[in-house]
């Protein structure tokens, strides 16, 4: 038997998890496919009635395969969250594409390990399962912690890359509150010194290519346990590493998150010291300086 076909053997919990996630998947094809209308949560932070269709299906479902875990989901869901494990569960991870019929967006969710009594509310327990599906290419992104992760059914490994210079990087913009991001200013600095920067629009998506190897890295400010449980163990098990800004221990609540291939991590947590301290950016034209030069040709 290979090493593969025998960790597929112990999976405890992706199979069932699959399940759902190819069910839940196959709605949201269906609402994509039909064309669904769009409401919106703030000014720009749009849902529709796929985010809070599939929501209630997963809650049913994981209710049924599961019946003590807890679930906190994007749409509201809070059911159980004194039990030993949790799932998160973003039903609709890319809706902002979804409702512009940009085919980009995953199902997923991602299971934390709470232990009783060793847990406090206000700490971390550990990610011991992660699916990300995305129904329009077929594409299952799995893991549970120590049987690495597969891109369906095949073992994947995050990226050999060395450098950031050579690097494929991602990152993502908020839909709230978006006068205090200074992330555009980080999107400058990492596409001045990379192959380039995506903004694709699913973190969900971002993580799980980091962890197949399609991308050496991503970052977003202000993201949430959501968006992040399943693709972190999918790093992870990947080969990958997970921290915040600053190189430290990565927490669900952490409203920064730098996942990497794990080999160009130091050199990305040097960029973001250096930035924030206000060293070594690389300058560009403002529009202003551009129209003048423009002007004068
Ligand atoms: C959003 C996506 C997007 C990220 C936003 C998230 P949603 O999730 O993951 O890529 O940039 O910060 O809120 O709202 O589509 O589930
Ligand atoms: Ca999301
Ligand atoms: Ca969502």
């Amino acid at each position: 038997m290979s090493a593969a076909e025998s960790a597929t053997q112990q999976l405890v919990w992706v199979p069932k998890a699959t399940e759902i996630a190819r069910e839940a998947g196959a709605r949201l094809k269906e609402f994509f496919i039909q064309g669904v209308a769009t409401e919106y949560k703030g000014d720009v932070d749009v849902v529709t009635v796929a985010d809070r269709t599939v929501e209630k299906l997963i809650r049913t479902r994981l209710g049924e395969a599961f019946p003590t875990h807890g679930i906190y989901g994007e749409e509201g869901t809070r059911e159980r969250l004194s039990g030993e494990f949790r799932w998160y569960v973003d039903p609709l991870d890319g809706t902002t594409n979804f409702a512009h019929g940009f085919p980009q967006f995953c199902v997923s969710m991602g299971l934390e390990h709470r232990p009783e009594g060793k847990t406090a509310e206000d700490e971390d327990g550990t990610l011991v399962a992660g699916v990300i599906y995305d129904p329009l290419r077929d594409e299952l992104f799995t893991a549970e912690r120590g049987l690495g992760a597969q891109l369906n059914g095949k073992a994947m490994r995050s990226s050999k890359l060395p450098n950031l210079a050579e690097s494929l990087i991602a990152t993502g913009f908020p839909s709230r509150k978006r006068h205090s991001s200074p992330n555009v200013h980080f999107y400058q600095e990492f596409t001045l010194r990379s192959h380039g920067v995506r903004r694709a629009g699913s973190a969900a998506l971002d993580l799980a290519y980091v962890a197949a190897g399609r991308m050496e890295a991503f970052w977003e400010f202000n993201l949430n346990p959501w968006d992040t449980a399943a693709g972190i163990l999918l790093v992870e098990e990947a080969g990958g590493r997970v921290t915040d800004f600053n190189g430290n221990h990565f927490r669900l609540d952490s409203r920064e998150i730098l996942a990497s291939n794990g080999l160009i991590h130091d050199e990305l947590v040097g960029l973001f010291q250096d930035m924030f301290a206000g060293r070594d950016l690389a300058p560009i034209p403002t529009a202003r300086e551009y129209a003048e030069q423009r002007e004068s040709q």
